[in-house]
């Protein structure tokens, strides 16, 4: 095993057939690491600063859902974002628990999710087991994390941080500080998001839980049994980069404070300087811009660079030290963008819909598919989720209302992406599937 030997097939060349190892003698068990794995284990959580590390070729779904699963019992309460990743209601689902949803700062102007202000979890956490946030956002921004994990503590819940895109943040004192040594329990990284490492890998970073056994048995019972040795390679790879030094973010880090300003110079909106002004954290990794999404878009692509996220009235790129862009580059690419184009719609979001089921017994329950049309009234089996911004309009267990019917009707015109909605054909929307018999 694997089946190729190592051989490649005709035209495979180039791929990594040779490295396609999997846990033979000497190569470990990712799922019980006593060798090469619990060493590398030990090293990436010393270069975080952490007091232990799980290796993760899932992605931050796997680290997300073992650390909600290994802390949240069956009928806990979970406070997160309506933002968040849809790892966070899966591991819900599975974890039967309840769900308190924070909702995130809906900035029309933008027409981007922003993180929710400190009130609002305030006032969700009473009685709340975990507190999952999601920091920095898919745009690198987030409010400063110390108040958020003190009030958790006070209340006694797990602070979990979602920092799936923040897998760089602490490696230099020129990037926003990490969630560990702001006070978070749980840290879950995407590696490949922002670093240089093969995509599908991850890491889940703890404090002060050392060896729980629940997190560990979660971590079994969601992984793969047959890990793919290049992705632990390259996150081998990544950490030896890390013992060695900041990879080079120190300096771009410094250069893209200078390539916000070359932005504005421009005439350009810049998000990530707009939210450093207000002295919060912001994620040099991440560039956005005001304007018609669609529009910067084609101008970059035609530059020779693909776009991270595009919206309706931004556009969101990512870069790192390795992707080696000069200071002339960046002014080459600026020039290339602007003028900044006019910016399309916005749409303020629906009001959060009732909540008639918990979300996982609206799953247990028997499903039916109706037209949207006929949904109102109706209890939703499963998320619609529009994209952009990736925030459900409606959750599993919520009354589907007219006015969320109205919004998605609205915001298919303007190009949205319903997630969840089968095309049906016609312009009138399409089908939806609800709950339909007695709850399981
Ligand atoms: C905030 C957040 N959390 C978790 C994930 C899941 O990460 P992965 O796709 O690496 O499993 C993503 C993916 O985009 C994300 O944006």
């Amino acid at each position: 095993m694997p089946g190729h030997f190592g051989r490649p097939p005709a035209g495979g060349a180039g791929l990594p057939w040779a490295l396609d190892w999997t846990e033979v003698e000497d190569l470990d068990a990712l799922s019980h690491p006593t060798g090469v794995l619990r060493d590398l284990r030990r090293r990436a959580a010393a270069v975080y600063g952490a007091d232990d590390a799980w290796l993760s070729v899932q992605g931050a779904t796997l680290p997300v859902m073992a650390a909600i699963l290994g802390t949240a019992r069956p009928g806990a309460t979970m406070v997160a974002e309506r933002s968040s990743h849809r790892a966070v209601l899966a591991a819900a689902l599975v974890g039967r628990l309840h769900i308190r949803w924070v909702l995130p700062e809906w900035d029309v102007d933008w027409a981007l999710p922003l993180p929710a202000p400190p009130e609002r979890w305030q006032e969700a956490l009473p009685g709340a087991r975990i507190a999952v946030l999601t920091a920095p956002t898919y745009e690198g921004v987030t409010r400063p994390i110390r108040p958020l994990a003190e009030s958790a503590r006070a209340a006694g819940a797990a602070l979990v941080v979602d920092a799936a895109h923040g897998a760089h943040f602490g490696r230099s004192s020129e990037l926003p500080p990490h969630p560990l040594t702001e006070g978070a329990a749980w840290v879950a990284h995407g590696l490949h998001k922002t670093e240089p490492v093969l995509t599908q890998t991850g890491l889940l970073l703890a404090r002060g839980h050392r060896a729980d056994p629940r997190v560990d048995e979660w971590w079994r019972r969601l992984s793969t049994s047959s890990p793919s040795y290049p992705l632990l390679l390259s996150v081998e790879r990544y950490v030896a980069e890390r013992e060695a030094g900041d990879g080079g973010w120190t300096l771009f880090a410094e250069m893209m404070r200078d390539v916000w300003a070359a932005a504005e110079a421009r005439g350009f909106r810049v998000l990530q300087h707009e939210w450093a002004r207000r002295g919060w954290p912001a994620d040099p990794a991440k560039l956005t811009l005001f304007g018609d999404g669609p529009t910067l878009a084609r101008r970059l692509r035609a530059w020779g660079a693909e776009p991270e996220m595009v919206g309706t009235r931004s556009i969101t790129c990512v870069a790192g030290p390795r992707l080696g862009l000069s200071w002339d580059d960046w002014q080459a690419l600026l020039d290339a963008l602007a003028p900044p184009p006019p910016p399309g719609p916005s749409l303020g979001l629906p009001a959060p819909a009732p909540v008639r089921l918990l979300p996982w017994e609206a799953d247990a329950a028997e499903w039916q598919a109706v037209p949207l049309a006929e949904a109102v009234g109706r209890i939703a089996a499963y998320a619609l989720t529009p994209y952009p911004p990736g925030i459900p309009v409606v959750m599993p267990g919520e009354e589907i209302q007219d006015d969320t019917v109205q919004w998605i009707r609205a915001a298919e015109a303007i190009g949205v992406r319903i997630e969840g909605l089968a095309e049906n054909g016609d312009r009138t929307g399409g089908t939806v599937w609800v709950v339909a018999g007695p709850v399981g």
